[in-house]
This record gives structure tokens, sequence and C-alpha cells, in this order.
């Protein structure tokens, strides 16, 4: 057979039966023409991507050739979603189109949209204009909220109209996409208690708290106006959003303030329920009793089977899995949306150069292993599991490309797990198809993190006056080649297999190849012994496991901010086997951090040095942190900021090499001071290397 003759259909979308589901297609390619048969318009759409991926997927070898193939293809799952949060951060209208874009380009079906939270109501809701005019705005913790020149208050934020709103959800529509629309309930609810107070448990809750992160105290009390209020809320929401699925949250209500009111106490007492976790259950399933009766189905986060489960309620999975575990026991649907696999406010990899987010590292290869069917599940209950959920916190995305940034490429593997059977999984295969992968990427307009496939350099003093350069990527996917001459690598450059020994004043240029192609960029790295005797945070151990962040400074308002690895339970970071054989300087760039974290009695728990000096100390510590201090630098106008300062002193001689810990004091976390980088070099000498 040759190709169809002209004026003929190369490419023919057909109705017809595909077994399966109604996302099911059958996919054929022949020399003839290529076919794609479903029952439905979801099935055709797939269809075409299919095409689209097998066209472009040797895109960099030449002109597209599509293989004939014949395929029979269904999802593993019916719900392949990723959560967007709107509240903490907020991204244009085109930047959440992109997302729909890329999300349908691989056969994700479910935009979780996260709408409300502490920090800033994003939906317009006509009957209560107060929830954007006053809700939708804050002002950012620190330097970030301050005009530097006027001193006046910085707002941040915005929101999404409802013609808005009604364009995205048949844009998402016109892609296979359904949009679930989150309303929080009972907690994470400031920013509308700021413009309703009625609502809530106190007369003036705190509008200074919306540039806060964290879990806050602030609960909807359980009057019937507030009910009112809520359903008509409800009620526009569910004029705006088709979804079969309305999300009530349900998460992280702390009922500290339900516990100290009298007013709460003797509602608990008259319906007669168990205690406050029991009085979240009554207010849930109130809340799904007005949802079921527009015909609507109610999904919360894992924390609603407190108090027992709602009747018809969906359970979103985000404590492990085991609220799915639970959830399907009781014979209740659920979404697996764990916290940490599936949270895309994880780092990608150890570099410096991710963007700032969560330091715990969730790897591409992580989110591609995460088990879907766990082996804590029988099979009755995994009947049970909808899908899977990406979910995008954003409290440090303050950019829509660094939203992208974290998402992509990880919400590929997220979405191969949700469609792909368990038995078709294979990481080899899904790295082959990277390079194809991230120029589909490219081709819809979505940054995506390639650090992750980059050589990062790890420079130290080696003999002789050189400096050893060790060359590794996070994933460690492909080959390292690398020059030293300026040239840029090729695969016809040396290959990496072992630390370098390089003169100082050189460039090491290296990249990374996946069969023969380029992957990620060429990344340069200048020889220096300063580079070699220098340790950024990140390259430092962070002491604690607390709220361990890659966290980015206050200022400047605008323009490029540093950012700092940091245990903000814990301030406190190691350098590793310091050679104090002779007596060393040590200069440091430290930075000051608000400490804009809701985190309740736990802040009583950081640990705070009194100071000796009236800016504090950076304290140097031998062989661990309870070890001798060595070393009492002052900070003097250093500590001051906003921005940087530089503190240096003098570490004495000790035989051997130690472990140096870094602690500052200081009379009180606001603001919290951070280390940037270290510097250590041969005390007595300049400083100049
Ligand atoms: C959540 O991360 N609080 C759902």
């Amino acid at each position: 057979e040759g190709p169809p003759p002209a004026g003929e259909a190369a490419i023919v979308l057909a109705r017809g039966e595909a077994a399966g589901s109604p996302e099911a297609y059958a996919l054929d390619v022949a020399p003839s023409g290529v076919t794609v048969t479903a029952a439905k318009r979801a099935g055709l759409f797939y269809g075409a991507i299919s095409v689209w991926q097998l066209a472009v997927q040797d895109a960099a070898k030449g002109p597209a050739q599509l293989p004939a193939v014949s395929i029979d293809d269904a999802p593993r799952f019916v719900w392949r979603g990723f959560m967007l949060d709107s509240a903490r951060h907020f991204q244009k209208v085109e930047t959440i189109k992109a997302i729909l874009d890329a999300m349908a380009a691989h056969k994700l079906n479910v935009l979780h949209w996260h709408l409300v939270d502490d920090q800033g109501w994003r939906l317009e809701i006509k009957k209560y204009p107060k929830l954007t005019s006053e809700g939708a705005w804050r002002v950012p913790a620190g330097a970030a909220g301050r005009d530097p020149k006027t001193g006046k208050a910085i707002r941040y934020g915005g929101f999404y109209t409802q013609d808005q709103v009604r364009d995205l959800v048949a844009y998402a529509a016109a892609r296979g996409i359904t949009v679930v629309p989150e309303i929080e309930m009972p907690g994470h609810a400031l920013a509308p208690l700021v413009a309703y107070p009625q609502y809530g448990m106190t007369k003036t809750p705190p509008r200074q708290n919306m540039g806060d992160w964290g879990v806050f105290p602030y609960l909807y009390n359980t009057d019937d106006q507030t009910f009112a209020f809520l359903n008509d809320v409800l009620d526009e929401v569910m004029d705006l959003f088709p979804s079969q699925y309305i999300h009530v949250g349900g998460d992280e209500a702390v009922k500290d303030q339900w516990k100290a009111s009298p007013a709460i106490q003797a509602r608990i007492a008259q319906l007669g329920v168990k205690d406050e976790h029991g009085l979240q259950s009554w207010f849930i399933q109130r809340a799904e009793k007005h949802i079921n009766a527009r015909g609507r189905r109610m999904i919360g986060w894992d924390e609603i089977l407190e108090g027992g489960l709602a009747p018809n309620a969906t359970v979103m999975s985000w404590r492990g899995i085991d609220g799915a575990v639970a959830a399907a026991s009781q014979g209740h649907d659920a979404v697996l949306a764990p916290d940490s696999t599936l949270y895309m406010d994880r780092r990608q990899s150890a570099s410096a150069d991710e963007p700032p987010g969560r330091l715990k590292i969730i790897s591409l290869k992580d989110v591609y292993d995460f088990d879907a069917a766990p082996a804590a599940l029988t099979e009755a209950q995994r009947a049970h599991i909808l899908g899977l959920q990406a979910t995008a916190f954003t409290e440090h995305m303050r950019t829509d490309e660094r939203l992208q940034k974290m998402t992509f490429p990880r919400l590929v593997a997220v979405a191969e797990n949700g469609w792909t059977p368990a038995a078709r999984h294979d990481w080899n295969s899904f790295t082959a198809r990277l390079p194809a992968e991230m120029a589909r990427l490219d081709a819809l307009g979505v940054a995506h993190d390639t650090v992750p496939y980059e050589p990062q350099a790890t420079l130290t003093p080696a003999e002789g006056g050189k400096v050893s350069v060790a060359l590794a990527s996070g994933l460690g996917l492909g080959e390292i080649r690398y020059t030293a001459d300026g040239a840029v690598p090729t695969t016809a450059s040396p290959l990496y297999d072992a630390p370098l020994d390089v003169a100082p004043g050189k460039t090491i240029r290296a990249r990374t190849f996946l069969d023969g192609q380029g992957f990620g960029r060429v990344r340069d790295y200048p020889v220096s012994l300063l580079a070699a005797n220098t340790r950024s945070s990140h390259q430092l151990e962070v002491c604690g496991n607390g709220i361990n962040l890659s966290l980015e400074d206050d200022a400047p308002v605008n323009g490029q901010r540093a950012v700092f690895a940091v245990d903000l339970m814990n301030p406190c970071w190691v350098w590793k086997g310091a050679d104090l054989s002779s007596a060393l300087k040590l200069t440091a760039r430290i930075g000051q951090v608000p400490f804009n974290f809701q985190i309740g009695a736990d802040k009583a728990k950081i640990p705070l040095r009194a100071p000796a000096t009236p800016a504090g100390e950076l304290d140097v510590r031998l062989d661990g942190c309870a070890g001798e201090v060595i070393a009492a630098i002052p900070l003097g106008a250093a500590a001051r900021g906003p921005g940087l300062g530089t503190v240096s002193g003098v570490l004495p001689a000790r035989a051997g090499r130690h472990d140096l810990c870094l602690t500052f004091t200081a009379r009180s976390v606001e603001p919290t001071l951070v280390l940037d980088q270290v510097t250590l070099t041969a005390a007595g000498k300049s400083g100049k290397n």
C-alpha cells in the first residue's frame, strides 16, 4: 500500500467501538494512513495526542516518521490530576492555560484548583464582593512588603473573575480536563474571615497574618448564618464549575479556637457529637448535604475521616496513603495525593540552582516509582482508588516560571503513572523518551526543570595548588562530557569518569549526553581556590529535620534574591571535615528572613542562644553542635539587612580535620539569621586567592 492519494485524509478520527473506558481508543498507523477509533470524544482526543507523541519522539533526529503500529489503549485510572494552589501565589490566566495544554498533552484529566486559603481568596463571588476586594490582597512579610523608597506597604494578590473562570473551565473541557474547585472549610479560612469576620471565631482576624505560611488557627464558627454564607458561595461555585466533584478542603483545621469557645462547646453538647472532631464531621456533612442536593459529590482532604466520614464523601489522601486505605476499607472512593512523593513543592535535586521549595528531594525517579497500587490495599479496596494527583502548593513558587519548573517534568511521570498499566512501567524506557519530552514541553511553551539532568560541580582544594573538580548530575542519567579549553562540550569531548585536578584560572564546561543527544544545558564552572574553599548553604549539612526549606530572601523587592538552605526549627549548618592543622579565616555571607510561619506552640521549641554583643554572633563549634565554641564572630552591621552582609573571624589551629557547626545567637526568631555561604582560607593571608 502507498500513501493515500492527494485529497484523501491521511489522519482519520472515527467514532466506533473501543473497549474499556470512555477514554479508550484504538490507533492504527499504516502506510495508507492513520486511523483513530473511539466511542467518545475523549478517546479520539487521546488517540490524536498519541499520534503527536509518536510523530515527535525522534524530533531531534530529523523529519517526523510515524512507526507502523496498532494500539488499543485505555487509562489505568479515571482520576489523573494536578492540584494548582492559586491562593499562596496567584498565576496569570495564560499560565494556567499553558499548564492545561501540557496536562492534555499527557492525558491528565483533572485540574484541582485550590482557590481559597489563609493567604488569599481568588474567586469572584457576586453575593460577597468583599471576599475579593478584601480577601484577595495581602502584604508580603518582611522587606518584600515595603517599598524601599517610601516605606509604604506593597499589596500582593489578585482574583479570577467569573468570566475568566468560565473561559478556563471551557478551555479545560475542550482538552478533556475537568476543573474541580476547592473551597476550604472549616480552616484555612483567614482570608474570607478578614473579609467577613462575623462567620469566624474572633471579631478581628489579623489581616497582617495573611503574609504568613503554615497552619493557622482561624476557623469558621458553626452558626446557621455561616452555613448560609457557605451555601451561597457553593451555589455560585457549582454554577461556575460543572464538575461532578466539589472539594471542601477540611485539612489542618487546628481546633484551638473551638476548644476555647463556650458557644462551640455548647454546640457540641447540643448536637451530641463527641468532640471538636465530631463537630468538624458534622460541619462537613452539612456541606455535603448541600452539594449532594445539587446532584454533585463532595471530596475532601483525609482529615474529613476524623470524627466520622460524611455518607457519600470521597477522600483525597495527602498524609501518605493512610487516608486512602481508611476510606477504601469503609467503602469510600479515594484519590492518592501523598506528601512527599507527589508534592511538587519539594526540590528535584540537591543543586543550589533548583527553584526555592521544600528541601527534601523528590526526584523525577521518586515520582515515576510511586506505587499507585500499594500492597496495603486489598484487591477490593483497590477498586476504590480513583487515581492519583500531584499537588503544587505555591508558598515558595513566587513566579509562574518557578511553578512550571517545579511541576515539569515531574508531572509527566505522574501522568504516565496514571495512564499506563503497572506492567508497562519502565524507568529506562521513560528516560529514553525524555529528550523528546523536553522538546514537547518546549513546543508547548511550558518551563521545565533541567537542573537534575545537568552536571553539578563540587570543587575542593587538591595537591600542588590545584583544585579537584567532581561532576555528577542529580538523576545520574546518560554520560557527562567536558572541556577545559573553553570549547563547547560535544559527544567527542572527554568522558568524565573521576574527579579532575584542574589549575586555577581554567573553566570546566560540562554537559550531559543521553543517547548521543545533549541533555540539559552546558554548565560552566570557573575554577579557583576561592571557589574550592567556599560552600553555599546548600553544600553545607543542614543540622535538623524540622521545617527544612530552600528559602528565598525577602529582599530586594525587585531583582534576584538569595536562596538559603535552612531548617527554620533549628537554623544550624555543618561544614564537614575542615582541615584545622593551621589557623583558618572564616568568612560568612549571611542574610535575615522574616519568621512568617504559623506553627503554633512549636515556635517555642526553636532554640535561641543569648547574644554577647548587641547584634549577636556567628558561633563556630568543634566536632558537632554540642562541641566547644572555637569562635564567636560578632555580626555587627552585617546582621541588619535587608539583603546580605559579610562577617569574618579566625578559627584557631587544632590537629587534623573537624566538623564545624555554625549557629547564630539571637534574642528572637524575628528575623531569623541564615547562612548564605562560608569560605575557609588560611589565616594571616589577605583572603585573596
Ligand atoms: C495539605 O497539604 N494540607 C493538603
